[in-house]
Formats: structure tokens, C-alpha cells, sequence
């Protein structure tokens, strides 16, 4: 008891207080998401390698079922080749306007060994599009803590959309175009939409 106490007020002396310190970065983290908003136009200024790694670092930071990481990314910066990648994608102007196109994938299937041993089978993974998801706000995030603008695209489910870019870019039998994300810098000064709305919290039933 005597020793926990000691090692305790040591702990408090070093830190400086008494009780655990808060994270330093907490602000800074609600600030980020809560400043986050689609951006839909860009100036022409472009992205350097750094900061599409770090865009990726961050949507490759996500969660995932099982930790499974269903994602790959294919991006792209020529938009002479958009017409036939995004044919007929009704957000064209914006890809085409950005520094980068960022299409986030996954596959929709998981490689497993059975329980009892035996060899590898291939099944459906129930969580891509969740995983998905989380990776695609990862990278909106980021984006936004860089100062630059990006918007999430629907791509799946809708065929017209995920089918162009799934061939035209060679995706394999089992992979999807999930998001189509363009990103650059603003062109005009959007603002975060404040979606706070108490009536949507049911504490203990609904
Ligand atoms: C699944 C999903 C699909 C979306 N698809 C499009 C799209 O195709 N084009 C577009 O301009 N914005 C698209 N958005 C962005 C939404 O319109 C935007 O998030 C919403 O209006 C809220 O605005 P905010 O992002 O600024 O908070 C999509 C967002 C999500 C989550």
C-alpha cells in the first residue's frame, strides 16, 4: 500500500500534478473533425508525393474487422484520362479540377484458414464496406488538418459509377472501387456545417 502511494506521488511529481494528464491532443482532434466539411473546388496549385503518403497514412490508420485491411488505393493526377475512367460519373468537374483523385478500394473478399486447419478458403468479408468507410473519413480528415480540400464520391453500389474505374484501371475480379475522393486545395472557402442536434441522443431507451 505504502509502496502504490509513493509510486503514485512520484508519478504526480514528475507529470507535475496529481491525477493522470489529458491528452494533449484532444483539442486538437475535435478541432479537426469538427472543422471538416466537403470541398468541392480547387485551385490549380498541386500535391507533393509527402502529402498524398500522408493522406494514405491516415486512411490506412483506420479500423477494420479482424484487422483484415480489405483497402488498396489507386491514385491519379492526370485528368486527361478521366473521361474514361469516371465515364459518366456526374462528379467530373470536380475530379478533373483536382490536384489528385484518390480511389479507395476494397476487397469484398477474405482468404481464410479454417478453425480445424486445412487448406486456405476464400469468403465473403462482411465488414469492406464499414472498413471502408472508416479509412475513407481518416483520409477526409487528414486532408482537412492539411489545409487542403477533399470530398467523399459515392462509388459502390452504384454500378454506372464503380464499373468505369474497376476496368479502366485494371482492379482484380474480387476488388471494388468503393469512394472516389477528390482532393486539392480550396479554391473557395467552405464551412463546416454544425450538425449537433441533442434530439438525436436517447439515453438509457429510445
Ligand atoms: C457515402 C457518401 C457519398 C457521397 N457522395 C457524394 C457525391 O457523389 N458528390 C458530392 O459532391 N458529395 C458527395 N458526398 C458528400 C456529402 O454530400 C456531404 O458529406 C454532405 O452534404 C455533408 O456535408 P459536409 O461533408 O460538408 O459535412 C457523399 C458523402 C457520403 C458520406
Amino acid at each position: 500500500m505504502i509502496r502504490k502511494t509513493l509510486t503514485l506521488l512520484a508519478a504526480a511529481l514528475l507529470t507535475g500534478c496529481a491525477g493522470p494528464a489529458p491528452a494533449p491532443t484532444a483539442d486538437a482532434v475535435m478541432d479537426n473533425i469538427l472543422s471538416r466539411k466537403s470541398v468541392r473546388s480547387y485551385t490549380d496549385q498541386k500535391l507533393s508525393d509527402e502529402q498524398i503518403t500522408t493522406l494514405l497514412r491516415a486512411a490506412m490508420a483506420a479500423p477494420s474487422g479482424s484487422n483484415i485491411q480489405p483497402w488498396s488505393f489507386v491514385v491519379l493526377t492526370d485528368a486527361s484520362e478521366y473521361d474514361t475512367v469516371f465515364a459518366g460519373n456526374f462528379n467530373m468537374d470536380k475530379f478533373k479540377q483536382a490536384a489528385a483523385v484518390i480511389v479507395l478500394c476494397a476487397d469484398t473478399t477474405v482468404t481464410r484458414t479454417p478453425r480445424g486447419g486445412g487448406e486456405p478458403v476464400v469468403q465473403p468479408n462482411g465488414t469492406w464496406r464499414d472498413d471502408l468507410g472508416a479509412a475513407t473519413e481518416n483520409l477526409l480528415l487528414a486532408a482537412e488538418s492539411m489545409g487542403l480540400g477533399a470530398v467523399w464520391t459515392a462509388s459502390y453500389p452504384y454500378k454506372d459509377r464503380y464499373m468505369p474505374p474497376k476496368v479502366a484501371l485494371g482492379l482484380p475480379e474480387t476488388v471494388v472501387p468503393y469512394a472516389i475522393v477528390p482532393v486539392g486545395y480550396p479554391a473557395g472557402d467552405e464551412q463546416p456545417k454544425d450538425k449537433w442536434d441533442p434530439a438525436r441522443i436517447h439515453y438509457g431507451r429510445w
